[in-house]
């Protein structure tokens, strides 16, 4: 495929180029092409490396009511998310060699790439040393079941995991939620200042999953080798949001109130990357009670309507969205329009006005805590490993 009439980011300028695509990688960029043969018009788009979504909760095995590899793969294409990193936290958790094989063939039907994290339990060391997985994520604190370890278990695992692999952290106490009744900032930040204690002494890299404060931003990041994810909801909803959503406002950690919020968008220079949190429930578990939202298809477009109303540059959204995932989950050929890269590739639409449906999102669970918004950027088309999977707002 020869990619014409498009402006692709490349070394954090949007340039008018034409991208040649061959066995599934970007062959060569040229500034110009002649030839008719194989030649695809971007209608004058922009062309942005593949989004990789490191956070998303796709459900298979044991809760396919609210997503599964198929249909979370459709809501990632569409959302311009070529990679995502399932997490384990399923009915039955991933913390077994098995499960994790279970998984990776389940996977098989997804239109994107899936990659796993394994699940830290209090004493399954030789699965995860079995497993060998790309990364593993520890509950400190708030889970369920077998997924909830002490801090000693929390450390050996830190010293006992590959060092050049990196370990996601939930941070939130819970022997301080269940002293205080409160999960709050606090909740957070304590065990963002444990995490970090254990990831210096072990020296490894850490990621804490979902930061939603300043002060859980400039904690995590007091530590070099320490990474900060930000999830969207929390620089795009808040505790009014809350209210007025109901029990669909519930998510955990909870929704911050507008004042934190605003802090959040003062700091967002020191985030290192976005993660979805894409965590579908239906509504009728919403109802009862359950936490979480959907977020693949909307990330993206919330990030270039900012970027549409003067909040956000371009090259922040790459390097949150692409960029930074691709080097903290070391996928090498990942991340950058780049010569011998993996073609993943997404055409946006800046001007694209679109309000936000739940029944028209692909995700199973149909409904989304930004309903009625209108926001202006989407993805055009997304090209996985150098096929167009997604053209024109459609599947191919
Ligand atoms: C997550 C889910 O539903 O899997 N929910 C959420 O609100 N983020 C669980 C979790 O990460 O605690
Ligand atoms: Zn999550």
């Amino acid at each position: 495929m020869i990619l014409t009439n498009v402006k692709a980011y490349i070394n954090g300028e949007a340039k008018e180029r034409v991208l040649e695509i061959k066995d599934g990688r970007i062959e060569k960029i040229r500034n110009s092409y002649s030839g008719k043969e194989g030649v695809v018009d971007g209608k004058g788009l922009l062309v942005l490396p593949g989004g990789i979504d490191s956070h998303v909760h796709l459900r298979e095995p044991g809760a396919t009511q609210k997503e599964d590899f198929y249909t979370g793969s459709r809501a990632a294409i569409a959302g311009g998310f070529t990679t995502v990193m399932d997490m384990p936290n399923n009915p039955v958790p991933t913390i077994t060699a098995e499960r994790l094989k279970e998984k990776i063939k389940l996977s098989k039907k997804a239109l994107c790439e899936i990659h796993f994290h394994f699940g830290a339990a209090e004493n399954n060391f030789n699965e995860v040393k079995k497993a060998d997985p790309e990364s593993l994520k520890i509950y400190m604190g708030q889970s369920t079941g077998e997924m909830r370890i002490t801090d000693k278990s929390a450390e050996k695992h830190m010293q006992m995991f590959d060092r050049e692999r990196p370990i996601v952290i939930h941070a939130e106490d819970q022997q301080y939620i269940e002293r205080t009744g409160k999960r709050d900032i606090r909740a957070a930040l304590i065990a963002v200042e444990k995490a970090n204690k254990m990831a210096e002494r072990t020296d490894r890299v850490i990621c804490i999953a979902h930061t939603t404060s300043k002060q859980e931003i400039l904690s995590a990041k007091s530590r070099k080798k320490t990474m900060a994810e930000i999830a969207p909801h929390y620089m795009f909803l808040s505790a009014k949001d809350r209210e007025k959503l109901g029990n669909l406002g519930l998510v955990y950690p909870p929704l911050r109130d507008e004042s934190t919020r605003m802090e959040v968008w003062k700091h967002l220079d020191k985030v290192d990357y976005i993660g979805s949190d894409h965590a579908p429930h239906l509504i009728s578990e919403k109802n009862q009670g359950a936490h979480g939202f959907p977020g693949l298809e909307t990330t993206l477009p919330l990030l270039l309507d900012a970027y549409n109303r003067g909040l956000l540059e371009l090259g922040w959204i790459v390097e949150k969205t692409s960029e930074n995932p691709a080097e903290v989950f070391n996928f090498n050929k990942k991340g950058h329009i780049r010569e011998g890269n993996t073609a993943d590739l997404i055409l946006v639409d800046m001007k694209k006005e679109w309000k936000v449906r739940g029944d028209e999102l692909e995700t199973k669970c149909r409904w989304s805590p930004y309903e009625g918004r209108t926001l202006k950027g989407k993805v055009f088309g997304t090209i996985k490993n150098g096929e167009t999977i997604y053209w024109n707002y459609n599947f191919q």
